[in-house]
């Protein structure tokens, strides 16, 4: 019995592998819609197949989000060297800040006995005060940072709930919902079709720089995601990205096809 469950999983990594034309699925058991501790070992799978990508020099931009707080939550002092390094893929796109990318960058630092530095940049900011914050050394530096990871960790979103979780203007949320966007990952949103509908305007990582990354890790999982995911990956690119999820969104995922 145990034998064909680890089985069926191979054969549903590699067809969904297939479908959304990714370097590699890894798919944990269980659903994370149901049970919340499966979020948990989304986070110990992604961190085991990150480890073949890292060295004692890495640097890893991460996003925020609840998945991205629960891969943080597993790592140990084994994963990193003092030297590797987190860094927030991208600026304040309008999360609690529990889910912001800087502390979770901070909290996988303190796990791991690596370093990590934040990129504060306010959420709502004038044109003008924006240019000025683009100016600034500091920030330059963390931006050079993030645009020479060599890898890339992230969470996808449905979109409808990231919208709402986050402060998004009334304006932002019509575009959105008038867009039918079902997908969101690093302040993008994306409809069935993978097309880009609305972008939260911050700095940091930009989706066409992904395309000179290395490894990209995208940890997502629970059935609701199913759409999310897909849509996502039909709007980027995906030969560098391993896509961690588990068996509620595969499933999902692979039904009718
Ligand atoms: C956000 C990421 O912080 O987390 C998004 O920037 C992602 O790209 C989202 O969609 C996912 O959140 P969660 O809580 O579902 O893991």
């Amino acid at each position: 019995r145990m034998m064909i469950e680890i089985m069926g999983i191979n054969v549903m990594e590699d067809s969904l592998k297939e479908k959304l034309g990714v370097r590699r699925v890894i798919i944990v058991p269980g659903n994370s819609d149901d049970l919340p501790w499966v979020k948990e070992e989304l986070g110990r799978a992604a961190i085991q197949s990150m480890k073949a990508c890292v060295s004692d020099h890495t640097t890893i931009a991460v996003t925020g989000g609840t998945t991205m707080s629960a891969v943080a939550g597993m790592l140990t002092p084994d994963f990193a060297s003092p030297d590797m390094l987190f860094v927030p893929a991208r600026g304040g796109i309008g999360e609690d800040v529990q889910n912001q990318a800087n502390v979770i960058c901070a909290t996988m630092a303190q796990k791991s006995g690596a370093r990590h530095r934040v990129l504060y940049v306010p959420d709502q900011v004038s044109r003008e005060v924006y240019e000025s914050i683009m100016k600034e050394p500091s920030i330059k530096e963390v931006m050079a940072l993030i645009t020479s990871a060599s890898i890339v960790l992230h969470g996808i979103g449905d979109a409808a709930t990231m919208a709402k979780r986050r402060n998004t203007s009334e304006e932002d949320l019509r575009t959105i919902l008038d867009g039918e966007a079902v997908g969101e990952a690093f302040g993008y949103y994306f409809d069935v079709h993978g097309k880009i509908v609305h972008k939260v305007k911050t700095i940091g990582l930009q989706l066409k720089d992904l395309a000179s990354i290395p490894n990209v890790f995208a940890v997502a999982g629970g059935a609701s995601k199913a759409n999310a995911i897909q849509s996502y990956f039909k709007g980027m690119p995906q030969s560098s990205s391993t896509l961690i999820t588990d068996e509620g969104a595969a499933k999902e995922l692979l039904k009718g096809s």
